[in-house]
This record gives structure tokens, sequence and C-alpha cells, in this order.
């Protein structure tokens, strides 16, 4: 972004953007639905938009089946999107296969869960960066220089000396390590974005930090941009600069990290903080709040409720919740922070001004209601 006034380069460069992306997956019906023309659809994704800056962590936190996943691969172009827009740099692109995708994965990569999956088990580390850097035509002229590439891939990860590791065979690596090296055949690709979805939850909790500051490292030198997906609001909080809230295919809350989850504004952002499992928080009486507040089963995605998906969970639905869709709202004074919930439309407040709803769901963060 430039500054209106000046040309100075803009502290918070967009690099990738999506805008109104959704993704709705048909799915076989029964003879019912075949007769009566009517696919069902998983509308797994709507409406989402949000921006990837150079050099910051936006995370992206949300239940099992909330369509974290598929917004990744709709970023990777791995899927075609049933509507919405992605830009890179400011262009609409849409790419499918061949060459137009490959240049599109030199500057956007993704990083999987599961590093075991994503390395082919009969290949040495050698190889798939060799070979990363090969098609992305990063490995140089000469064999020396397809070598330095290899030892700098390494050493950017922290898999030092190299040569201790550009043998070895997925198997001879700990989970850390593997998870390192797919992290660095997506650097071969010298690419602008990284799209990191869960790229610690099946990593053991100890080497799960070590993952997350290498991340943290690599958008500080190489000045990436980073979507970081987790269910993990907590690990959203000390890694990510900007955290974005989805539930069951929506955009919930958005705004700096440390806003959103001291001062959540939206009641499904608070039921995942207070499901998160922190034992300097969870009390008894945190449980209890809990089980109080919407604590129950997402929505169907094949019929999503209409209005605000979150009503028939929340505590504090209104009538006009199950009837209209509420549009990101500014909370309070903080500038980009958000939530999608009409406890913070001007006029919900004036209305029904009762102390609980807005005692609870309120500007004056979370503390405030214990
Ligand atoms: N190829 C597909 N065909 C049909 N439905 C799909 C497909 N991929 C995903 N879905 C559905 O879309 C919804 C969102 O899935 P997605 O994998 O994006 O969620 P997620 O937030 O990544 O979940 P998790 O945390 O378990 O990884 C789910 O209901 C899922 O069943
Ligand atoms: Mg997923």
């Amino acid at each position: 972004m430039t500054s209106p006034d000046t040309d100075a380069p803009a502290v918070r460069e967009e690099v990738l953007e999506a805008i109104g992306l959704t993704k709705h997956f048909p799915v076989r019906g029964r003879l019912r639905d075949l007769l009566s023309r009517a696919t069902p659809r998983v509308h797994a994704v709507d409406d989402v938009t949000l921006t990837l800056r150079r050099g910051r962590v936006t995370a992206l936190v949300g239940e099992s089946g909330s369509g974290k996943s598929t917004v990744a691969r709709l970023l990777a172009q791995l899927y075609p999107r049933t509507a919405g827009t992605i830009r890179l740099h400011g262009e609409p692109v849409t790419v499918r296969g061949g060459r137009p995708f490959r240049a599109y994965a030199r500057r956007v990569q993704m990083i999987f869960q599961d590093p075991f999956a994503s390395l082919n088990p009969v290949h040495t580390v050698r190889y798939h960066l060799t070979r990363a850097l090969r098609v992305h035509g990063n490995a140089g002229r000469t064999a020396a220089d397809l070598d330095a590439a290899l030892r700098a891939l390494l050493e950017r990860v922290t898999l030092t000396p190299p040569d201790r590791y550009l043998d070895k065979f997925p198997h001879e690596l700990s989970g850390g390590q593997r998870q390192r090296v797919a992290i660095a055949r997506a650097l071969g690709a010298d690419p602008e974005v990284l799209l990191a979805d869960e790229p610690v939850s099946m990593l053991d909790v100890s080497i799960r930090l070590g993952v997350l500051n290498l991340l943290r490292d690599l958008k500080e030198r190489l000045r990436l941009a980073v979507l970081y997906i987790t269910h993990d609001i907590a690990s959203a909080r000390y890694f990510a600069d900007e955290t974005l809230v989805m539930y069951a295919g929506r955009l919930v809350e958005g705004g700096d990290s440390e806003t959103v989850t001291q001062r959540p504004a939206h009641p499904y952002t608070r039921l995942l903080i207070d499901s998160a499992p922190d034992p300097d928080r969870i009390t008894g009486a945190g449980r209890a709040a809990v089980a109080e507040r919407g604590d129950g089963e997402p929505p169907s995605l094949l019929r999503p409720p209409p209005g605000c998906r979150f009503h028939p969970r929340c505590p504090y639905a209104m009538p006009r919740c199950g009837a209209d869709l509420p549009p990101p709202l500014q909370v309070g004074d903080r500038p980009g922070h958000w939530a999608a919930c009409w406890l913070h439309d001007p006029a919900t407040r004036d209305a029904q001004a009762g102390p609980t709803a807005l005692a609870l769901v309120g500007d004056d963060g979370r503390e405030a209601t214990r």
C-alpha cells in the first residue's frame, strides 16, 4: 500500500488478496435430490475477504470443518472457486494447471500439516530440494551453483551442517526436521507468500515452538507474507500479527492478534478462547462459563442456518441474528478490529442496552466480565 500523499514504500504492502472468496462443493445427491434437480452443496467457504501483507503473519483460526484448508487451497489455486477474486500485487489471477500454475506457485507456496505425507519416502532430502529448485528455475547453471543453493536452503531452515541432512531419507529425520525440509522445499521456489496449513499441529509439543520461530524468522528475513492456519488461538497471539476467526465457512472477527485474543468481540471467538487448554486460565469457573455459553455442534454446511451461522449456538442471539447476516462491524474505537455480530451494531446496542449482553460482549475487554 502506498500512502496517498507520498510514493514512499508502504510498511504494509499487500501481496495476496482474496475478495468475496466462495467455494461450494457439489456432493452426490440421493435419488430424491437428483429428481428435484437440486444438487446439494457443501457451503465450505462463503464470502471470505482477506489480505496477506509482506513481512506479516496472518492467522486463520477456527474449529475443524470451518473451511480453513479450503481457503488455503483456493488461495493456492488448487481448486477452482465458486465466486470471488484473488489478486496478486493488485492483479486478478485465475490459473488452472500447466505453465501459468507453475508461475503462480513460484510466488505462492503451501506447507502442509503432515510433512511425512508431503515428502516422498523413497527420495532423499537432496532429491526433494533439487527438484524444487529446478522446477522453479533456481538451481543455477552448474553443479556448484546447485550445491550452493541446496546448502543455502538447509541453512535457512537451520538444518546444519547441511552435509548431515542432504542424503537422508524422510524416515531418518524427526518430525520437526521433516517439516523443516518441507519448508526448505517451499523456499526453493523463492516465494513471496507461504500458506502454512496447520504446520505444527502434527509435531510434538516440545518442537512446535522451534518451527514457529523459524517461520517467524523467515517472515522477517525474507519479508514473506504468511498465512498461518491453526485450531490454536493461543498460538495465533504468539505468532501472528493479525488474526482472523472463521466459523462454518465465514469470517466472523478480525484485527490485530493482541486485540482479537485479549479482547474478543464475537461470541464465537470467546468460545474458542474459553475452550483453549490454557492452564493459567481454565479454572472450574472458566469451564462452567464454556458450558453455559454456546457449547454445541457447528451447523450442517449443506443447509447453513440463515442470518449469522453461529446464532443457533449463541447465548446472546436476538431475533435479528436468525434472519439477517451481520456485516463486518467495527468494534469500539480500535482501528482494524471488526466482528460480524449484531451486538456491535450501534442500533442494536441502543435498543438492547441491557447490561447483560453488552457487558459480556463489550469493548471493555473480557476481564471485565469475570
Ligand atoms: N473436496 C471436498 N468435497 C466436499 N466437501 C469438502 C471437500 N473438501 C472439504 N469439504 C468440506 O468443506 C468443509 C470445510 O473443510 P476444510 O477442510 O476446509 O475445513 P478445515 O477448517 O480445514 O478443517 P480441519 O481443521 O479439520 O482441517 C467441511 O465440511 C468439509 O467436509
Ligand atoms: Mg484443514
